[in-house]
Order: C-alpha cells, then structure tokens, then sequence
C-alpha cells in the first residue's frame, strides 16, 4: 500500500496562463502550492525554461502534454521529459498498447518520472464517442477499459473524471494513481465545468490528486482560497 497523501499534496494548480513570466508571478504569489501542472499552452509559449524555473523552486512538476504518437515517437519524447525531472507525465491511452508499452520502456529504471494515461477527454460528449469517433461502448464501460489498457501496459496510473474515479478504483485497485480535475467546492463558481463533484467527494470517490484551477487561482485572496481547501480535505 501506498503512502497517504498530506491534504497540501493532494492539491495540483494548473498554470493556464501563456507566458513563463505570468506563471512564475503565480507559483510566486502562492508559495503553499506543492505541486503544479504545466500543459500544452504554456509549455509551447515558455518551452523548458518554465519547468526550470519550478525545479529552482522544489516545486513538483506534472507536465500534462497529453503524448499521443507512434511508439517510435512516444519512446523518444519520455526520454527527452526525463531530463525535466517532472514528477507525471501524460500519455493518451488510445495511443495504444504499443505505444504506451514504449513509454514505460524509455524510462531509465531508476527515473522517477511516472506515466499517467489519458482516458477520454471530458470535453468529448458520448454522442461524439458514438457518432464521430464510431466507439460501440458507453463512455463510463471505454474510459474504464482505456484505464485497465494502461495499467496492464505498466503505467501507474490515469487522469479521469471524478464521476469515473469510484469504478477506476475498484477495478484498477489501492496502488493506481488517480488524478482528477473537474473538481469544484461548493463554495466555488463552476465556470464551464460540467460534471463536478467537491473535493471532499472526488477523494471519497477515490481520487488521490485534484487538479484545482480557477476556484484558487481567480480568487479574490488565492492564498485563503487554497487554506480553505487544504482544510476541507484535512
Ligand atoms: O480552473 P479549473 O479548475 O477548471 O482547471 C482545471 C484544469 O484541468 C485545467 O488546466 C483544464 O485544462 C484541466 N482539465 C480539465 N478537465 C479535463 C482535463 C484537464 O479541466 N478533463
């Protein structure tokens, strides 16, 4: 078994902002915040420097650039990440086996890097699943089968929804690692999430991270936000 998470570690922040500078004042301004997610917009606006900047910080790092590639190529960029020392990074399950097995096989053996797979992404609706993308299963059966799909290729764990994470737990059991963003306290503008649940239900639910942005980082006082929510989880 793992260990428990501290309520303060549970918390990743999204840097959703574009330029290295913006996010730095951020990180800056909430020196409580542990663990910060860097994706596709940041990271291609600022590159490396902004992963530098959290690493002089000995903050952790999950660099969310949701991969989704050929084997060849997915096994090339994990092991270009590794030099980032981030703590996750994502890889789309529907990549495919393959794929994902190259990813784990990149990693050096004693890298501390851990790869989290990409379920399906929420703002996909299940009428797109069925009519776009011609998927025969509902959306909770795929997303639990593109769970079980990634840990049987070796990786440690996915990003889902919180309204998935109960049924993940259970088939994927105690030690997988789940990370959940649409999470919302009750005392919190939803915004343009859809599906939310608060983070004391996503962590009863099974969650062992929550991706918490706007709540925190568009609060009048960002610091007394984080404390309150640091305290709901304690
Ligand atoms: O501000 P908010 O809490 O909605 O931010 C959530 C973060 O998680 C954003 O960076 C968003 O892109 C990301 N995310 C999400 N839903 C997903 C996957 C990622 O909200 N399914």
């Amino acid at each position: 078994m793992r260990k428990p998470i501290p309520p303060q570690e549970r918390l990743i922040v999204p840097l959703d902002l574009p330029t290295s500078i913006q996010a730095i004042a951020l990180v800056d301004k909430l020196p409580q915040v542990q663990y910060w997610k860097v994706g596709l917009e940041l990271f291609t606006h600022a590159g490396p420097e902004i992963l530098a900047l959290l690493r002089e910080r000995q903050k952790g790092i999950f660099l969310d650039l949701k991969l989704h590639d050929i084997p060849n190529t997915i096994a090339g960029a994990v092991k270009a990440a590794q030099r980032y020392q981030a703590d996750w990074l994502t890889v789309h399950a529907t990549a495919g086996r393959p794929a994902l097995e190259a990813a784990v096989t990149a990693l050096s053996t004693d890298s501390p890097l851990q790869l989290l797979g990409v379920t399906v992404l929420t703002s996909l609706s299940s009428r797109e699943l069925a009519v776009d993308l011609k998927v025969p299963l509902e959306l909770p059966e795929y997303v639990l089968h593109l769970a079980l799909l990634t840990q049987e290729a070796g990786l440690p764990g996915v990003i889902c929804s919180p309204q998935e994470a109960e049924s993940i737990r259970r088939v994927c059991g105690p030690d997988f690692t789940l990370i959940c963003p649409g999470v919302r306290p009750t005392w919190a503008d939803r915004q343009d999430q859809r599906r939310v649940m608060t983070p004391t239900a996503a962590i009863a639910a099974g969650a062992d991270y929550l991706v918490i942005g706007r709540p925190i980082t568009q609060a009048s006082d960002p610091v007394a936000a984080w404390e309150r929510l640091v305290a709901e989880l304690t």
